[in-house]
């Protein structure tokens, strides 16, 4: 049986190498494998969770699309559209939000940390995010998702959410419990300001992330900024304790070079940051540098973009508007 394989990105600007690494990357290959089914979504109505300006949030749509197509994946083989175009999300996630329980959200980690000190001002939508989330996965029948370590935690709600919908109503293997896809190594890029912290589109430094539209001298750059420490480079795992950001740039470096961890210390075991620092940002150039310029190619190219899109959302409408019409059948609608 061919694997359905769903995943979605925020189309919140700033496409960082941790989204490449984490998820992006895995996408592509999973795409270019003809056993899998898969469908890409770019998920607008999570990234109005938090506030957005309606100009840049239409802009990054399009730009979250270029990025998928830049990385290698071929819009004629996957299904790419966005979320809010396709109506059975946001009803799905209402029915959902009828099956999941308030203890259950509440023990989701990653709400607490974007709500931060003052949860009374976070938006409802942040909070039961994780339940839309559910809902995109589910109505397609997804197999597999792939994700990076930080949405590991939605899965399992996601994997609860659909058991729980098939035993109250009584509909075995209705929702197919989906399993997640998580590398196994580096699966998490951190700051390269905080070896604690992970990559992300929102820190306020963009030193702290390489963007998948960095030009070389910027990549040079942040690479030569990035925080190490004062020791050479550990010539075996053990010596990594306590050295996040030392970890951290070793695993990039094995990530984008396909090598393991072990064979990365080996190749620098005893080595100055510098080296390292040198060989990592030719790596990161070489890797990422076709990829930006053909983002700003495609970005030039708006209606190809839209086109892509409409396409994607017929295809995506097609099999969902059937499952929330069994979805109907089964709660008594
Ligand atoms: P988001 O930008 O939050 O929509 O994330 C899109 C995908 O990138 C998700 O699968 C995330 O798990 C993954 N991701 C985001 N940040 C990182 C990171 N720092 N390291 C690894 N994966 C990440
Ligand atoms: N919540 C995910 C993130 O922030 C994005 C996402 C939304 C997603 N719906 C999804 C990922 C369905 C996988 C499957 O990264």
């Amino acid at each position: 049986m061919k694997k359905k394989i769903f995943s979605g990105v925020q189309p919140t600007g700033n496409l960082h190498l941790g989204n490449y690494l984490g998820a992006i990357k895995n996408f592509v290959s999973l795409s270019n494998d003809n056993e899998n089914e898969c469908i890409f979504c770019v998920v607008d109505l999570h990234a109005i969770t938090v506030t957005q300006d309606p100009a840049i949030l239409r802009e990054n749509i399009r730009e979250t699309v270029a990025t998928f197509i830049a990385s290698g994946i071929d819009p004629k083989k996957s299904i790419i559209f966005n979320q809010s175009q396709v109506v059975a999300h946001a009803e799905a996630a209402w029915i959902l939000s009828c099956t999941a329980k308030m203890g259950w959200l509440n023990r989701m980690t990653q709400f607490k940390e974007k709500a931060g000190k003052d949860k009374e001002k976070a938006s409802v939508g942040l909070y039961s995010y994780p339940i839309l989330m559910a809902a995109d996965i589910l109505l397609y029948d997804s197999t597999h998702v792939p994700v990076g370590n930080d949405q590991k935690q939605h899965l399992e709600l996601c994997r609860d959410i659909a058991q729980k919908f098939n035993n109250d109503f009584k509909v075995d293997d209705f929702f197919k419990i989906p399993e997640p896809l998580i590398q196994k190594e580096f699966s998490r890029i951190m700051s390269l300001k905080d070896g604690s912290k992970k990559m992300s589109k929102s820190d306020l430094s963009d030193l702290s992330r390489i963007n998948l539209t960095d030009e070389k001298d910027e990549i040079l750059n942040k690479i030569k900024k990035a925080k190490t420490d004062s020791l050479s480079i550990p010539t075996n795992i053990k010596e990594f304790v306590d050295r996040p950001e030392a970890r951290n740039l070793i695993g990039i470096y094995s990530s984008l070079a396909s090598m393991t961890f072990e064979d990365t210390i080996q190749k620098f075991s005893g080595k100055n940051f510098s080296e390292l620092k040198e060989n990592l940002s030719q790596i990161l150039i070489d890797n990422l540098n076709p990829i930006s310029n053909e983002i700003k190619k495609l970005l030039k190219e708006k209606s190809y973009l839209d086109k892509i899109l409409e396409d994607g959302c017929q295809k995506a409408d097609n099999i969902a508007s059937k499952k929330i019409k069994k979805i109907h059948d089964i709660v008594g609608f």
